[in-house]
């Protein structure tokens, strides 16, 4: 049994204030599950000072380059220099929004390892694809790149099943629909290497609140949680967390 994991993406969300708030809170009463949060660029630095080592800190996305000529790019040892330990990699707003493909995913997935930063990689299939039946394909087909160019690294890796379909929908994928591909992601893992699928944190992603969290989080292939809208809500954001042990 992992230790479950309640991870907060604040997407384009935030303030300095909302910042001080919502840290302020979890470093006074720091959930029981380990915690990690995601604001955006801007307001890492804070976070990571307000957060006092009660909860960790992540980007939500870094560059695929180490440095060099690309301008409003941002890179894993900037974000591990400044005191982030976590990142997002090929969240499903970057894929639809910003292009990303799996082989980019990749090569983010071991820049971020090089530079001593844990990646939350998220996959998920579409509304269409789902009603045409391939969610297990899709999925597979997300998992592919990664794995054969991490190989044994990939333990390292912790994965989020986020169905595009609920996230900020308010249509939650059922913990059974979600436990099926959950365990369907296991068997990935287990048939690269049976280590992996006991190693690797799955958590899932896709209209979690306080009401649902619980019996998401009783899946016996959930690990957690990675949490959009309902985490900018302090008191749900920790409802959530209470529900994760
Ligand atoms: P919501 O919780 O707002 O549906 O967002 C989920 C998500 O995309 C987290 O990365």
């Amino acid at each position: 049994m992992h230790r479950k994991l309640v991870a907060a993406n604040w997407k384009m969300h935030g303030s300095n204030a909302l910042t001080a708030t919502l840290l302020g809170t979890l470093a006074a009463q720091p959930p029981a599950c380990e915690v990690a949060v995601f604001p955006p660029f801007p307001y890492l630095a804070q976070a990571v000072h307000l957060a006092r080592g009660a909860v960790g800190i992540g980007a939500q996305d870094l560059s695929a380059h180490a440095q060099g000529a690309y301008t409003g790019e941002v890179s894993g040892a900037m974000l591990h220099e400044i005191g982030a330990r976590w990142v997002l990699v090929g969240h499903s707003e970057r894929r639809q929004y910003h292009h990303e493909n799996d082989a980019l995913i990749a090569a983010k997935l071991q820049r971020a390892m090089e530079c001593g930063l844990t990646p939350v990689l998220c996959v998920g299939e579409t509304l269409d694809e789902r009603e045409r039946g391939i969610t297990e394909s899709v999925i597979a087909t997300q998992m592919q790149a990664p794995l054969h160019l991490l190989g044994e690294r990939f333990a390292g890796v912790v994965m989020a099943y986020e169905p595009v379909w609920a996230i900020g929908t308010g249509r939650t994928a059922s913990a059974v629909q979600a436990q099926a591909v959950h365990a369907f992601m296991r068997s990935q893992l287990a048939a690269h290497d049976a280590k992996l699928s006991r190693l690797i944190r799955l958590l899932y992603g896709g209209s979690v609140k306080a009401a649902n969290a619980p019996e998401l989080f009783a899946q016996p292939d959930i690990d957690g949680g990675l949490v959009g809208g309902a985490s900018l809500l302090a008191e749900e954001f920790l409802a959530i967390c209470a529900a994760a042990h």
